[in-house]
């Protein structure tokens, strides 16, 4: 359990996993100062919660964040450099260094707004499913700023560049079925759904052994910014990392299970976890 209690942001925990609520409703979950402070404490001590397996991101009051707060983060932290300083600093930590680089999977379920700032946090994790009739805006545009940190570097970097071109430019709003047709998000559903199929997937990825996902995320994000020769060298080199301490001996286990007993087939699903071949039976 986090070792502290929590102002700004919410914690529950149920079968592996964990929701990691903004809790601002009344301010859309506009992020303040205070608010990244604890979501960059809660981040950093579910990493290693043996009871947290997937970590699922929300806002409260049914929208997702209405991005930084203009008030609380820019106007107030305006004279103040080293007050300003920690707010970007902290703010940065948890919307892409730890999001990005988390051990466990990560999904973003997103609902009403999502704005600005909020795009770190929404291409840091891993997945996103937002309701059909979300909001999304890069709204900078409209007051005077870059869509900063590294808000316009994620967005390049995540769906082409024109569409990058025109959300960031224009300003405008669009919904979670156009977030999806341009790669913002995985998947968009009608919002009555949006929970179990947020849940649905998050169950789906608690299937798998967490090394060889971890290890498979990694590998996914490592390789887009390398060259041929590092990627064919770098993934040699993490296949055989994957296998060291697999407490599911995935790849023998996978074998036998598919090639000896005929249990599973992997194209249609993982091994169940727990089934893991005794030392004797690898040993063969
Ligand atoms: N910063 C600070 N306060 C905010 C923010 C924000 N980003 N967004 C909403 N609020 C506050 C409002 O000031 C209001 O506070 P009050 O009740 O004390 O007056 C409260 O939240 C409710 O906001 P409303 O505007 O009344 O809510 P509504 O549902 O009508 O509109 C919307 C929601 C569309 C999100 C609107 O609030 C808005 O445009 N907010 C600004 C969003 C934005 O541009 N974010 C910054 C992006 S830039 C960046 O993140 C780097």
């Amino acid at each position: 359990m986090p070792d502290r209690k929590y102002k700004y942001i919410k914690i529950d925990k149920q079968d592996g996993i964990t929701w990691l609520t903004l809790n601002r409703p009344e301010k859309r979950n506009a992020m303040s100062p205070a608010l990244h402070e604890e979501m960059d404490h809660a981040l950093f001590i579910l990493e290693d919660d043996p009871d947290t397996k997937v970590v699922i991101l929300r806002g409260a009051g049914g929208n997702f964040s209405a991005g930084q707060d203009l008030k609380e983060f820019f106007r107030e932290n305006e004279g103040k450099p080293r007050q300003g300083r920690k707010a970007r600093e902290e703010a940065n930590r948890w919307r892409w260094e730890r999001l990005y680089n988390y051990d466990k999977p990560t999904i973003c379920m997103i609902e009403g707004y999502c704005v600005g700032g909020a795009f770190m946090q929404l291409l840091a994790t891993d997945f996103v499913v937002a309701a059909e009739n979300a909001t999304f805006s890069l709204s900078e545009v409209n007051w005077g700023i870059l869509p900063g940190a590294l808000v316009s570097k994620v967005v390049a970097d995540a769906v082409i560049y024109r569409h990058a071109l025109w959300y960031a430019c224009l300003g405008e709003p669009f919904d979670g079925v156009e977030a999806a047709r341009v790669g913002f998000i995985n998947l968009a559903v009608p919002h009555d759904k949006l929970i179990a199929e947020t849940e649905n997937l998050a169950r789906k990825l608690m299937l798998k052994s967490p090394r060889v996902l971890r290890a498979t995320k990694q590998a996914i994000r490592h390789v887009r910014t390398m060259d041929f020769g590092q990627a064919y060298d770098y993934l040699a080199e993490k296949g055989k990392a994957i296998k060291v301490g697999d407490q599911e001996k995935s790849y023998e286990t996978g074998l036998s299970q598919f090639l000896d007993k005929k249990a599973y087939k992997p194209v249609m699903a993982p091994f169940k976890l727990g089934t893991m071949l005794t030392d004797e039976t690898t040993k063969k």
